[in-house]
């Protein structure tokens, strides 16, 4: 299978580009073909930038979506139509709208993980690895933010820049599983470790963290820093990276388990694991699961989203 995957992913001048979240295997044949394996940020640059005629993406639909808008010349292929988000899900475009136009003197700024419309509606899009960023100079400006989905990255970041924000109230659900309880009693019993955190955790979840940060910033965090021993509150398909990058560190996940858990996600998102390699091969043989966007909608989230990249890039 793999080896036919390959033959097409050339024949038809197509890259695959994953997140952290999917398959080894996945990620391992990203790597492999001259695709891209990283966190929403630099997956949405990379689809921009490679000359591939079709980009396929190994991961959720608002990646799938951000990549149409930034290359609507190309063909954006998703694995599984129906690998959504919960945050995406919490933030239906009629009412989002009406919210914001309760609050006309406040930026609107929103997270990647949302609808192809509500990027149109936003004045800045951002991602886990460029919030803090964004927010702190909205604020130096002096803005009042208008901020959603994420109620926990909302908070995050409001406690961090000290902005004026005005916070929707969603959430994902494998991060808001993680329990402070159960971490902090892993964390007697491995004092030594350091506790990573991805900041889409509950406030008291973030608190216990040594480093709080992006995929990609945790995985920094495990092969750069000098601990031996890494507790690891995101979901657990990024092990495989951090394996990789330290072969001989001991990564041990944060406990979903506690007072008031029912482990609906046990720290990995449903919809990440709909990618398979199964279904990578029948896009590429039928073409199916493109991503198709409204014209108007794509200029408009175009012109948020390539403002968070020229952004991020100074
Ligand atoms: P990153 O941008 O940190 O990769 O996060 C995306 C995501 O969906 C995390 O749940
Ligand atoms: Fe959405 Fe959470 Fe899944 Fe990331 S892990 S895609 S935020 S539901």
């Amino acid at each position: 299978m793999i080896k036919q995957i390959k033959q097409l992913l050339k024949q038809k001048n197509a890259v695959l580009v994953a997140h952290y979240y999917v398959s080894g295997e996945l990620q391992t044949l990203a790597e492999e073909t001259g695709g891209l394996v990283s966190d929403s940020l630099e997956m949405a640059r990379f689809g921009q930038n490679c000359d591939a005629d079709t980009i396929i993406v190994a991961g959720v639909k608002f990646m799938g979506e951000t990549a149409k808008i930034l290359s609507p010349e190309k063909t954006v292929l998703v694995l599984d139509n129906n690998a959504t988000c919960s945050l995406d899900e919490e933030c239906p475009i009629e009412e989002f709208s009406k919210f914001c136009d309760q609050h006309p003197d406040r930026k609107i700024v929103v997270y990647a993980n949302t609808s192809a419309a509500v990027k149109a509606r936003a004045d800045w899009v951002v991602t886990s690895g460029s919030a803090l960023k964004v927010v702190k100079h909205l604020h130096e400006q002096g803005e009042k933010i208008l901020w959603a989905p994420d109620k926990h990255l909302g908070h995050y970041v409001q406690n961090e820049t000290d902005a004026d924000m005005l916070l929707w109230q969603g959430a994902c659900v494998v991060h808001e599983a993680f329990k402070a309880d159960g971490l902090a009693a892993l964390k007697v019993k491995h004092p030594e470790a350091c506790v990573l955190v991805h900041p889409e955790s509950p406030q008291a979840v973030v608190d216990l963290a040594d480093v709080v940060g992006s995929t990609t910033a945790l995985i920094n965090a495990v092969k750069n820093r000098d601990e031996q021993t890494f507790i690891v509150a995101t979901d657990n398909g990024i092990f495989h990276k951090m394996h990789e990058v330290a072969p001989n560190k001991t990564l041990i996940e944060a406990p979903t388990m506690g007072e008031g858990a029912d482990c609906e996600s046990c720290a990995h998102c449903e919809w990440m694991a709909m990618n398979s390699l199964e279904k990578l091969l029948s896009v590429l043989q039928t073409g199916e699961n493109e991503i198709k966007i409204d014209e108007n909608i794509t200029q408009q989230a175009q012109y948020s989203i390539q403002k968070l990249l020229d952004f991020t890039e100074k």
